[in-house]
């Protein structure tokens, strides 16, 4: 099978994860690695003997690809996503597709207009426990779910400190679009409606205009509620970066998965640890585990022609229920998702 030509557009980060699965990947050449900040250019020059450009389109225009990756900012994947699709590239975007369903529209009809195809980096989809849950909830026997919890928080470093634009996302886009696309894939139907509250005060006095945390209510077409909560401010002594729950009550079933200890504990002098040995790992400098799985799954895809596990009608979904809970929110009342 032709070796995929690949590229990968911001390597901040989480980005460095995609220029990781393409150096591994048996499939791919990754021929360029593209980022505004020169410094992260140069080193990753260095460290990969790769060519590296801080323009997207000069990039594209220089170099022969056949598929590029997109991993900058929350509010910033659509000018690079226009730019590959336009060159006639096909895309994998980190989650979320855009922070409004107006930029997330806008990458999908451009996507049909230049006939390529768009992914997203939903992770959540191959984790385990969450493929192993989802298969049950299809199984006759555990009837019509009819209730749902999801949480899913980070530690404050995540806004306050690992990026500088925080104010231009929320625990909604970075979290909760990840919840509401679990959830839709879980119930397999979409959401109705949504009502949230939430509260502005510890990000605010750091000087980080967001969200500290969030709960929407999801009533979904199948008639199951769900509950999802979201907060960036998990104090810095917490055991992981992050912290997640989902339980499902269903009509003769329940299911639980902790998402935070899942059985390896570490401890130093100064705390314990719980990593996710499921998430991404290094394995004698080759990357596996679920995080680093939809990057492969986005090469296999498009070797095989055969459909994304989660495209780019499911990154809208998850904006346009993100962009309800941000507007119920701000109004203090339900409202209904707007789909045309
Ligand atoms: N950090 C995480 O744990 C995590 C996990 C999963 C997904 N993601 C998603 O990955 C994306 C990137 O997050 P991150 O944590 O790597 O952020 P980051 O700030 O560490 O990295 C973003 C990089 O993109 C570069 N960039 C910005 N605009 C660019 C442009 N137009 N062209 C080229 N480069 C550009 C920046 O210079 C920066 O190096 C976000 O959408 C985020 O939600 C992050």
């Amino acid at each position: 099978m032709k070796e995929l030509n690949v590229a990968v557009v911001g390597a901040g980060i989480y980005g460095i994860n995609h220029v990781n699965a393409y150096t591994w990947n048996p499939n791919t050449n990754l021929v360029a690695v593209c980022d505004l900040n020169k410094e992260i250019t140069d080193k990753i020059a260095q460290e990969y003997n790769v060519k590296t450009y801080n323009d997207v389109n000069e990039m594209l225009d220089q170099e022969e690809i056949d598929a590029v990756s997109i991993a900058t900012p929350d509010a910033f994947h659509m000018e690079p996503a226009l730019a590959a699709i336009r060159h006639g590239k096909p895309i994998l975007v980190e989650k979320p597709l855009a922070t409004s369903s107006e930029d997330a529209k806008k990458i999908i009809d451009e996507a049909e207009k230049y006939k390529v195809r768009v992914a997203v980096d939903y992770h959540k989809r191959w984790d385990p426990a969450a493929i192993n849950v989802r298969n049950e909830l299809q199984n006759p026997e555990t009837g019509a779910p009819i209730r749902g919890y999801m949480s899913m928080d980070d530690i404050i470093d995540v806004p306050a400190k690992w990026f500088n634009w925080a104010d231009k996302s929320s625990p909604v886009h970075f979290l909760g679009t990840h919840c509401y696309d679990q959830i839709r894939w879980y119930m397999g139907c979409e959401v109705e409606e949504v009502y949230a509250v939430g509260t502005k005060k510890v990000l605010k006095s750091r000087g980080v205009d967001t969200y500290d945390s969030i709960q929407a209510i999801l009533k979904m077409e199948n008639g199951c509620y769900w509950t999802v909560e979201n907060s960036w401010i998990l104090p810095e002594g917490f055991a992981k970066n992050n912290d997640g729950r989902t339980q499902i009550l269903c009509e003769d079933a329940m299911f639980r998965i902790d998402s935070q200890n899942r059985g390896v504990e570490m401890f130093n002098t100064q705390k314990q640890r719980t990593p996710n040995s499921y998430f991404i790992l290094n394995n004698c400098g080759r990357p596996s585990g679920f995080g680093i799985e939809p990057i492969n799954d986005f090469v296999y895809c498009l070797q095989n022609d055969i459909p994304f596990i989660a495209d780019g009608n499911d990154g809208l979904q998850a904006e346009l229920i993100a962009e309800a809970v941000h507007q119920s929110l701000e109004e203090n009342k339900a409202v209904k998702i707007k789909r045309d």
